[in-house]
Order: C-alpha cells, then sequence, then structure tokens
C-alpha cells in the first residue's frame, strides 16, 4: 500500500468511530462558519487529529496542520491528508531545526485561528513573528502542559490574544486525560515491551487526570500499583484508591515499569536510576521528553543500544539494563496511535466548537485564557450520550424552582 493510501484508510476508520464530529461535520458543511478563514493547527498528526483537519476544512477553513512532536507524525497520514486539501509540514522523527521551521511555514499563511498543543505555536507567535498578533483571532490549546505556560504568560500581561483552554473542557480532561491516556499508554507500552503487567511493580508519577487513568488500568491489568505525588491531597487521594503511595527514592528500588505523567521535568533522575533493577522498563506520558532525564541516563550507563523497535537499553557498569521506551516522549503516541477514537471524538469535538466560538465571539474576547462555555461542554456530552444510546432524566419545573429556591 502507498503512504497515501495507507494514510486515507487510517482516516477513513476513525472517522466511522467519531459520531459527534461527524455531526458536526455535517453542520459544518450546511452553514460554513470559517469560510475564507485560515486555521493552522499544531497537533499529534495522526489520523484522529487528521480527520478533525477535515472537519474544518469541511468548515470552509484553509487549514495548514503541522505536529505537535516529531516522533507522533505518522508519515502516511500526512500524505493521507495532504490529499484532502490540507496543507501540512511535518515529518516524523523531524530534527528540533526541522520542526521548530515546520511550525514557522505552518504560521506564514497569516492565520486567523490557531489551535496549539503544548504551546510551542504560541511561543513561536509571541516571541519570533509577533507581526501575526495583529490580525490573529485567538486560539485553543489543547493539553495541560500548554495551559500552564499561557497561565504564566497571562500573570506577567504577556498573552497577546485569546485562548480557550479546550483542556479544561469536562468533556476533555474528564475523558481524554483519564480514559484516554489510561488505556493508551498500556497500550503504547505493551506493543512495544511485548511484556506482561500482571505481578509488576508499577510505579505512577503524578496522580492527576492522566496518573489516575494509568493507575486505574494498571491495577486492571494486575499490576501493584505505586503512586508517587507532590501534592499532599493527589497523594491522599492515591491512598483513598487503594494505592500504594511513597517518594520516588523508594520507589525507584522496588519499581518495574515506571510511568511519568506529571508535567514535570527531572522526575527520575540518576539518584533513581541507581536505584533500579536490572530491566526496568522507563515510560513518559506527560510532557515531552524531559520527565525521565535522559543526560542522567547516559551518564550513568556504559552503553546505550536498541534491543527492540522503540526501546533503547542503557546498560550500567554493573550490567543494568534501564530500558527507555520511545526516547523519553509520549509513550502512546511515540510507540503507539495515541488515545482511541471515540475519546479524541469529544475533545475534538470541543476543539470544533471552540474554534467557531472564537470566529464568532474574538471581537469580545480579551488576551486572556478562557474556560470552554459552559453550553459547549454540555451540547457535546449531550451527543455523546446519544451516540452510546443513553438516555437522563431531565429536571422537571418544580424540581428547579426547588433546587433554585434551595439554593438561595
Ligand atoms: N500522553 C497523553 O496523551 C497526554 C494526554 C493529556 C495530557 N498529557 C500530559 O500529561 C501531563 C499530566 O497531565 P494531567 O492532566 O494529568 O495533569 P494534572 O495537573 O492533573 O496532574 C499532574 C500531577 O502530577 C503531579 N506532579 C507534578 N510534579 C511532580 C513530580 N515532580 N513528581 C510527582 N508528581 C508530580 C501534580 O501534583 C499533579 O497531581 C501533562 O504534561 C499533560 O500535558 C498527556
Amino acid at each position: 500500500m502507498s503512504l497515501v493510501e495507507s494514510g486515507k484508510k487510517k482516516i477513513e476508520w476513525v472517522s466511522r468511530h467519531m459520531p459527534i464530529l461527524n455531526t458536526i461535520k455535517k453542520q459544518f458543511e450546511k452553514e460554513q462558519p470559517f469560510r475564507g478563514k485560515k486555521i493552522t493547527i499544531c497537533i499529534h498528526l495522526e489520523a484522529k487529529t487528521a480527520y478533525f483537519a477535515t472537519v474544518l476544512k469541511a468548515g470552509g477553513a484553509q487549514v495548514v496542520a503541522t505536529g505537535c512532536n516529531p516522533l507522533s507524525t505518522q508519515d502516511d497520514v500526512v500524505e493521507g491528508l495532504r490529499s484532502y486539501g490540507v496543507t501540512v509540514y511535518a515529518k516524523h522523527s523531524a530534527t528540533e531545526e526541522e520542526y521548530n521551521n515546520d511550525l514557522r511555514k505552518a504560521l506564514e499563511q497569516q492565520p486567523d485561528i490557531i489551535l496549539d498543543d503544548g504551546g510551542d505555536l504560541t511561543a513561536i507567535i509571541h516571541h519570533e513573528m509577533p507581526e501575526l498578533i495583529e490580525t490573529l483571532y485567538g486560539g485553543t490549546e489543547e493539553t495541560t502542559t500548554g495551559i500552564l505556560r499561557l497561565r504564566a504568560r497571562e500573570k506577567e500581561g504577556q498573552l497577546k490574544f485569546p485562548v480557550i483552554s479546550a483542556n479544561d473542557a469536562f468533556c476533555k480532561y474528564l475523558f481524554d486525560n483519564r480514559y484516554g491516556t489510561g488505556q493508551s499508554v498500556w497500550d503504547g507500552i505493551n506493543r512495544t515491551t511485548n511484556l506482561i503487567v500482571s505481578s509488576k511493580n508499577v510505579v505512577i508519577a503524578g496522580y492527576g487526570w492522566c496518573g489516575k487513568g494509568a493507575a486505574m488500568r494498571a491495577k486492571g491489568l494486575g499490576g501493584n500499583v505505586i503512586v508517587c505525588e507532590v501534592n499532599p491531597i493527589k497523594a491522599i487521594e492515591a491512598v483513598m484508591d487503594g494505592f500504594r503511595v511513597m517518594s520516588m527514592e523508594e520507589a525507584s528500588k522496588i519499581g518495574d515499569i515506571f510511568v511519568t505523567v506529571t508535567g514535570c521535568k527531572d522526575v527520575i533522575t540518576k539518584k533513581h536510576m541507581e536505584n533500579m533493577k536490572d530491566g526496568v522498563i522507563l515510560a513518559n506520558a506527560g510532557h515531552f521528553d524531559v520527565e525521565i532525564n535522559k543526560q542522567d541516563l547516559a551518564a550513568v550507563s556504559v552503553e546505550k543500544k536498541t534491543v527492540r523497535d522503540n526501546i533503547e537499553a542503557y546498560i550500567t557498569k554493573d550490567g543494568r539494563h534501564l530500558n527507555l521506551l520511545a526516547e523519553g516522549r509520549l509513550v502512546n503516541l511515540a510507540a503507539g496511535d495515541g488515545h482511541p477514537a471515540e475519546i479524541m471524538d469529544m475533545s475534538f469535538s470541543i476543539q470544533a466548537l471552540s474554534l467557531k466560538y472564537i470566529n464568532e465571539h474574538h471581537g469580545e474576547m480579551t488576551n486572556k485564557v478562557y474556560n470552554v462555555p459552559e453550553e459547549l461542554d454540555r451540547y457535546v456530552a449531550g451527543l455523546k450520550l446519544k451516540t452510546l444510546g443513553v438516555s437522563i432524566d431531565r429536571l422537571t419545573e418544580e424540581q428547579e424552582h426547588y433546587i433554585n429556591d434551595f439554593m438561595e
């Protein structure tokens, strides 16, 4: 199969499993909300995001896409997406320079709206291409890390256009971060290692939404889950959920599989690596490739070799193999296909409606980070229930009065 054929097949497959987005696509085709508008998206370029890009195009937008992580870009999907008339600047395993140049090229169309995942596009606009700000309506941000960076920028008064935090929609983080990451992290680890999880000590660093999902599914696979946290409240939550909680210092001595999902850097460093058992699996599903310190891995080892696709063994002086998956980048994307389509159906429906919202309301918006309007969240949740064939109760008028009176 040619690259383009393979990419198109992947895109067609996911399109059959994204019913909410299909409903929105039909609306967009009819209403053409983005007619004449330019949208630049920076996102993990795999089949679901590619299908999402075609939905924006169906709404009349001129879409330029670029990847937000060189290892998650799938070259066949890029070709497939191009065949749908979307301009794409991305390739798998691009060097840092190539990657940044692709972001710049994607911005050269002078977008009216951007979609960012992790904040790289936003950083380039602010620091290198500020001339774009004048005509930019605003943007959306897909993930926790990007939002943290945006809020820091906003706090310093340095955010120069309005952004909607798609990540903070209930229909995003409750499902995407928890159930999406929960499933796809284990899909990535299992298909890459072909080893059993059951009976192993699985160390999850970070008990946020992603960590909760990863821990829950590790337990389901029979792993003995250990959680490492820095937030005492999250740590109690993990204890109450039935997991052992300890410092990474302690966990590093007994863990078999380590998964970092903190959004922070240097979660696993030299002092932990020195404690680790032979054969440990190190995977990151959090932020870029900085959670497991790769310089430290190199420092504690005398040799590094590729032992299986996407697995590098760092071999220590005393002969221990510390196995790093996917170069320490997001394991579910760099060594898997990312979240299941049904999960991304919700996330991208939130994104599509948020982009439409910015297109229609940018005149009233200021340079702030906005939450997704609640009505959009509820609309997507309603559509999701419909696709699941689930009906729920409605408040009667009397009940509504009762609740409101009670609240007063
Ligand atoms: N792999 C994916 O597909 C995917 C999907 C969504 C989000 N993410 C990324 O995963 C990361 C976590 O996202 P989230 O939504 O769970 O965030 P979150 O803020 O809900 O959770 C992060 C948790 O990590 C803890 N933490 C921070 N630094 C730590 C450290 N040094 N050691 C131990 N714990 C620490 C925090 O206290 C917090 O509880 C982010 O970087 C986000 O961008 C990845």
